[in-house]
């Protein structure tokens, strides 16, 4: 049987020199665990428009409806923040969660008991977190139709629709209650249902399909009181199951509860391909970081993490993504630091490769 196929877009900025050590680890998992990967890569985002003019190719796109799963570091940068919105670099990744309908994306929100004091919210409050967000990805005001800049009398007017169909709401509500069965048992859907009549459907429906899962216990929030509740008692949370837009948001604020944007990887699923396995891509929620791209600065833990989640829901190899997960817990608990995970006063931070050659060495010792 030949080897799963990996797809590797490093993308821009801080993209490759993350991605650089994902490589290592792949690595070293097919030596030492005999858990071989094909590897390919390819461009996407800026990079992608500067080799091609667009910011994800044709070939690039059917390459990653083919393999076992994408792995992607991060797109952007302010070189194309003057481009026509068509071909911005964030185009080239929507098009891929688009066009390979992954429609759940799971955004975990673990805070590291090494970390528990580097938030900006008390120690007590964060220490312990563990919330799975489950975004709905491919739908919702992202993509809805009509959506662009028209005239309008005398004025312009920019338009964007939030439109959600019954199965949309429910494909994602049942892979976050799946999810919920798997943690503990309680879910919480968030919309807007006292202003918007896609939140009362997102409500009904959810409700619905909360019925074949009698185990979890479920609740319904409107979005904005759950962005308080996130600052106030994120702990009360288990899964959170939301739309695109206010799950980019939501995200954000759970990602900075654990106190850097620089561990946290994220999951995006689709429906399972002929093989079984869902169709897949994985990339850490921080974003390109252009001010220190290139410096050898950046985390790659959550990037790593994000291969983590890909040995987990891509192929079946909990115990292995346990051993990664271990792996960084124990050289954040040996106090090796990025520059991100740094205290005011907290000596030297690692660079990027320094903090691979730290989570290798874990690695190796875990054997
Ligand atoms: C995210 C990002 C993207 C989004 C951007 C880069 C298009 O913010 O993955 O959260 O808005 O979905
Ligand atoms: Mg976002």
């Amino acid at each position: 049987m030949s080897n799963p196929s990996l797809l590797i877009l490093a993308g821009d900025g801080i993209g490759p020199e993350v991605m650089d050590q994902v490589q290592r680890i792949i690595g070293w998992f097919g030596d030492k665990r005999g858990l071989k990967f094909d590897v390919s890569e390819d461009l996407v985002g800026g990079a992608a428009y500067d080799k091609h003019g667009v910011p994800l190719h044709d070939d690039t796109m059917a390459k990653a409806q083919e393999v076992d799963a994408v792995l992607l570091g991060a797109v952007g940068g302010p070189k194309y923040d003057d481009l026509d919105f068509s071909v911005k670099p964030e185009r080239g990744l929507l098009r891929l969660r688009k066009e390979m309908d992954l429609f759940a994306n799971l955004r975990p929100a673990q805070c590291f008991d090494a970390l528990a004091d580097f938030s900006s919210l008390k120690t007590d409050i964060v220490s312990g977190l563990d919330i799975m967000i489950v975004r709905e990805l491919t739908s919702g005001v992202y993509f809805g139709e009509p959506r662009g800049i028209f005239e309008e009398g005398n004025e312009r007017v920019g338009i964007n629709t939030q439109r959600y169909t019954e199965s949309e709401i429910e494909r994602g509500a049942r892979a976050a209650f799946e999810l919920a069965m798997k943690r503990d048992k309680r879910l919480c859907s968030m919309e807007k249902a006292n202003v918007m009549e896609s939140g009362i459907l997102w409500r009904e429906v959810v409700n619905e399909v909360a019925k074949h899962y009698p185990e979890v216990e479920v609740s319904h929030m409107y979005a904005d009181n759950g962005a308080m509740q996130l600052v106030r008692a994120p702990k009360q949370f288990d899964v959170i199951y939301t739309d695109n837009l206010f799950g980019d948001i939501l995200s954000d604020c759970a990602a900075m509860l654990t106190g850097s944007l620089g561990m946290l990887p994220s999951a995006s699923l689709g429906a399972p391909m002929d093989n079984g396995r869902p169709k897949a891509l994985y990339e850490p929620v921080h974003g390109s970081a252009p001010d220190i791209a290139g410096e050898g600065k950046a985390n790659p833990c959550a990037c790593v993490l994000s291969f983590a989640m890909a040995l987990r829901y891509s192929f079946n190899e909990g115990a292995e993504a346990d051993r990664l997960e271990a792996a960084v817990e124990k050289v954040l608990a040996d106090g090796v630091r990025t520059g991100d995970l740094m205290q005011a006063d907290g000596g030297t931070p690692v660079s990027t490769s320094e903090m691979g050659d730290a989570l290798l060495a874990a690695l190796d010792a875990s054997l």
